[in-house]
């Protein structure tokens, strides 16, 4: 097996503090690292990291590749490849496709194409329905990441809404539930007002108001409550306002997730940026903004996930009522994400964080023994992103215009050097992400 050796980078050390460090990959695993200059002779390969940050490949536990069904929007082809190039080397794929991801042969032959397609580490979600409870109870935890629950629609018209479903998922799921959380009834009569207003154009700055922090918190309480009835461990997805910070204080088996977009943009920027940053739940108010940030600082916040959403131009046309919702955005989450936060704060959140919420062992860290899953950021002279940058077929990106100051340059992915100097480089190294949990905690508790 062939040694590569990363030399003269900055890892980020046990203080939080970028420092000189070196790391030893042999085969598919990191053999050893460490800090200094001085680093060990006799390599196959030397990359020389200077000045560039040594981080663990990010873990994006939300993102939507669109495929099967929907591959006029993306395919996991595509989609893998523009995580890569944006640092992600392991995803956690969200079931609203075609048909929905309800059943384990629909997961089956996900999975299936992954393994033919993927250029980056991968699972998927089961989805919760009205009437799957069957699938629910039949999973294996050890290759499904969690159970994924619509509370509320939006795109792909997932929402389970009647109290006795909502009841068997959470008295079902031996897994985490991972919750979208907003209030159908609240977000209709919000509209209905809407309409009432503007007609059927309805401004895309409306959409906050329409899908309000009400109807985020109604439905967060709902899926706190179930879950704490039930004794499970709930995730609650794209948190997007101060209130859910809030709720979530102290609450022992919530955890929670923040994106990228709703960290970087505020109700200020609909009038720039229109459509492009209409995603479900809404991007809320500056407050709201600051709330997530400082949750994200201090950890109420456990975890990052992209929430990458990709949709053709033409579908983000229309106005509140009628544009596609949701964002591409695994691409620059790393770099948008270092832009506002440490290292040390972005390596826990976007990669030991969500390693550690659904039990994927040796990754989400740089440590002897761990899968080589590597990312090499330089810091860099700053640059606007554009549209023409984005990887992703639908060939634009929320983040055109903003000014970043990080670019990924290297991506191993299990050891294979998969981008190089920013470009791919043909190689694949995936694997099907593994869960260390028991076949069936109920019975072994
Ligand atoms: O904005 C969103 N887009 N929110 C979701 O819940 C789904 C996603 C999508 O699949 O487009
Ligand atoms: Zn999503």
């Amino acid at each position: 097996m062939s040694t590569t050796l990363i030399h003269n980078g900055r890892l980020i050390g046990a203080d939080g503090v970028p420092a000189p460090g070196w790391v030893l990959i042999d085969g598919e695993r990191i053999a050893a690292c460490g800090t200094g200059e001085a680093a060990p002779a006799g390599a196959d390969t030397c990359v020389d990291a200077r000045g560039a940050l040594i981080l663990p490949g990010m873990i994006d536990a939300h993102v939507h590749f669109r495929e099967p069904g929907l591959t006029h929007k993306a395919t996991i082809a595509s989609e893998s490849r523009a995580a890569v190039l944006g640092g992600v080397t392991s995803y956690m794929e969200m079931p609203n496709t075609v048909p929905p991801t309800t059943t384990l042969r629909a997961v089956a032959d996900k999975q299936a194409i992954a393994a033919r397609d993927s250029a980056a580490n991968y699972a998927f979600f089961l989805g919760a329905s009205e009437t799957n409870i069957g699938e629910i109870a039949a999973l294996d935890p050890r290759e499904i990441p969690g159970v994924k629950l619509f509370i509320g629609s939006s795109t792909g018209n997932m929402a389970v809404n009647s109290p006795e479903a909502l009841e068997a998922v959470f008295s079902t799921a031996r897994v985490p539930v991972m919750v979208h959380a907003e209030d159908d009834s609240i977000i209709a009569a919000n509209a209905a007002a809407a309409r009432e207003k503007y007609g059927n154009d309805v401004p895309v700055g409306e959409h906050p108001s329409i899908r309000s922090a009400e109807a985020c918190l109604s439905a967060a309480k709902r899926a706190i409550s179930l879950a704490k009835a039930h004794g499970r461990r709930l995730h609650i997805a794209h948190l997007t306002t101060a209130a859910e910070t809030e709720l979530i204080r102290g609450e022992e088996l919530v955890t929670a997730e923040a994106t990228p977009l709703h960290l970087l943009f505020d109700s200020g920027d609909y009038a720039a940026l229109g459509s492009r940053i209409k995603v479900n739940p809404a991007v809320k108010s500056r407050a709201d903004r600051e709330a997530l940030r400082a949750a994200v600082a201090d950890g109420r916040i456990a975890a990052i996930g992209s929430d990458h959403a990709p949709h053709l131009a033409d579908e983000k046309r229309g106005g509140s009522l009628k544009a596609a919702s949701g964002a591409p955005s695994v691409q620059f989450a790393l770099p948008v994400l270092l832009g506002l936060f440490p290292p040390a704060i972005v390596q826990a959140r976007y990669s030991a964080a969500p390693a550690a919420l659904f039990d994927i062992r040796h990754r989400g860290a740089i440590a002897p023994g761990n899968y080589a899953d590597i990312v090499l950021v330089d810091e860099c002279a700053p640059y606007t992103v554009g549209d023409a940058d984005s990887a992703s077929p639908c060939g634009w990106t929320p983040f055109a215009g903003v000014s970043l100051r990080h670019r990924v340059r290297d991506v191993w992915v299990n050891g294979t050097l998969t981008v190089s100097d920013g470009r791919l480089t043909g190689l694949t190294g995936a694997k099907p992400l593994r869960f260390d949990r028991p076949a069936d905690p109920e019975k072994t508790a």
